[in-house]
């Protein structure tokens, strides 16, 4: 096990990543479950999820809430809402709550500001942001408010891929790169991670992606499976970055495992959520093998329903007509049947 945990060279990464026989991959889970075991435990740490938001700005082309998709009814969550699903996550035992939504400048630098102190008065709770790529100053204005974590995924480490589905906003002066520095600058906790399987993503590509989590010393690692979505160009198969169809990376179950995997071994002390995108794919069982092959982290959703089912960033999101109540018996089972116990407190980052 050593052996394979050592020698995490880029081209190691991406043999694992192409790496196809069962019988080949069991030392690659068996890996993964022991270091997370060492280092982050047993515990299972639940997130509870608040879509604030599905008004957004920018025009990602994978994403159900960029700007340019006109069938999607639009909210805005209030305060009181809000502070209502935090009062109902800290009921449920949950340490974090985690404050979502597209990047919306509706939602102004002051009010979130407000909501954090408001959260962070109220409640013992962690507080995650994860609201886009917002202004320096808006970070540090919420930073001082109180926010704990942010979670920025920078979805490819391949510029021309990301600079093709991701285009850049009007006279912004920094990307993705910059605000996860400056972010960690600012004392957050910091978040990040990648789909897999966009179309022009190449093994290559991956392994680097892999690679840059060590780099950034990430403290928190989101990864899922890219799931085309009809309502965005991507998904319709538009303005596809063609690649060799031997290096692109399939969008499939396994190849997150591989990922969550890989990722556990080179950032053994991160939290890894088991994701939504991964439970998607595999309803039945997908949480619970995310779980066993690196991750240490679960998001159940404690968005009210009336509005969950309108933040679809794809298709077919796993539990969008669960309660917040269903999914938290529902995963304190899950979670307890793979002899795993439910985490206490915020769960952040140890050093
Ligand atoms: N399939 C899977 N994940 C997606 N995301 C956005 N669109 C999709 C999609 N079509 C992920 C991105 C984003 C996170 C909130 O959701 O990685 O950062
Ligand atoms: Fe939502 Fe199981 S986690 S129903």
């Amino acid at each position: 096990m050593h052996n394979l945990i050592d020698n995490l060279t880029l081209d190691a990464v991406e043999q694992w990543l192409r790496q196809d026989d069962r019988d080949a991959l069991e030392p690659l889970w068996a890996a993964a479950d022991a270091v997370r075991r060492e280092h982050v435990g047993d515990a299972v740490h639940l997130r509870g999820l608040i879509e604030i938001s599905n008004y957004c700005v920018r025009q990602c082309a994978y994403c159900g809430l960029a700007v340019t998709n006109p069938y999607l009814e639009r909210y805005r969550m209030s305060d009181e809402e809000v502070l209502d699903c935090a009062r109902q996550a800290h009921r449920f035992g949950y340490g974090t709550v985690v404050i979502q939504g597209g990047e919306d400048y509706g939602l102004e630098t002051d009010r979130i500001a407000g909501l954090i102190r408001k959260i962070k008065s109220e409640l013992p709770l962690a507080v995650t942001l994860s609201l886009g790529e917002r202004e320096p100053k808006e970070l540090a204005a919420w930073r001082t408010a109180g926010a704990d974590r942010y979670l920025l995924r920078f979805e490819t480490s391949d510029p021309e891929l990301y600079a093709r589905i991701h285009p850049p906003r009007p006279r912004q002066t920094y990307d993705r790169f910059d605000l996860l520095r400056r972010l960690r600058e600012l004392g957050y906790e910091v978040g990040s991670g990648v789909m897999i399987g966009i179309p022009g993503q190449t093994y290559r590509t991956l392994a680097r992606d892999i690679l840059k989590f060590e780099v950034f010393d990430l403290d928190m690692i989101g990864v899922g499976p890219y799931i085309p979505n009809p309502l965005t160009p991507l998904g319709r198969g538009e303005d596809v970055f063609a690649v060799d169809p031997d290096d692109q990376v399939p969008n499939e179950e396994q190849m997150t495992y591989k990922v969550i995997a890989l990722t556990r071994l080179v950032c053994p002390q991160a939290n890894i959520p088991s994701t939504t995108a991964l439970a998607t794919i595999n309803r039945d069982a997908g949480r619970e093998l995310g779980l066993s092959r690196g991750a240490n982290v679960v998001m159940p959703n404690v968005t009210p329903v009336k509005y969950r089912t309108r933040y679809e960033i794809y298709p077919g999101k796993a539990c969008l007509n669960e309660t917040a109540q269903a999914c938290q018996g529902c995963l304190r089972g899950r979670i307890h049947a793979i002899g795993r116990f439910v985490g206490q407190g915020p769960g952040g980052r140890l050093r």
